[in-house]
């Protein structure tokens, strides 16, 4: 029968599909250990304690917020959204760089997300 080889191969290909889709169902909850990581190596050099570094995203978020009693580091803020997290990261604004896929994952972003965004405020 011609048609016998491809019927051989569809056990590999589902196999393979499966291996191929588990990681991202993985990714999806991604443990805040993560997220902490991929702050501390990115983020945390701005956003971190003030340091008096001119454009630092600290001092610069103090100054933004002066007034108001909003906190100037990231990782105290209990008002961040998932969106606006996602956006700054890949955009940029101002004096903040933006990251690409090959510096900042999208699971990792989602890791990142998770873990500066408190539950309800998402
Ligand atoms: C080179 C320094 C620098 C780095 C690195 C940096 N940021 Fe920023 N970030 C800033 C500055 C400066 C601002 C203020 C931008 C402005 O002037 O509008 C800012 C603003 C933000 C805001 C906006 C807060 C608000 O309420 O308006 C978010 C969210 C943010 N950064 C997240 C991140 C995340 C997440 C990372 C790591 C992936 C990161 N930043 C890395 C400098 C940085």
């Amino acid at each position: 029968m011609r048609r016998q080889p491809l019927s051989v191969l569809w056990p590999v290909a589902s196999v393979l599909l499966i291996a191929m889709t588990a990681p991202a169902a993985m990714a999806q909850d991604t443990p805040p250990a993560l997220g902490k990581q991929v702050f501390d190596e990115w983020c945390g050099i701005c956003h971190g304690p003030p340091n008096g570094a001119s454009g630092g995203g600290t001092e610069t978020l103090a100054a933004l917020f002066q007034g108001t009693d909003i906190p100037a580091q990231l990782e105290d803020r209990t008002d961040l959204t998932a969106e606006l997290v996602r956006t700054l990261t890949r955009q940029g604004r101002n004096t903040m760089p933006n990251f690409r896929k090959t510096e900042i994952s999208d699971s990792e972003l989602e890791a990142l997300v998770a873990y500066l965004v408190a539950d309800d405020a998402e």
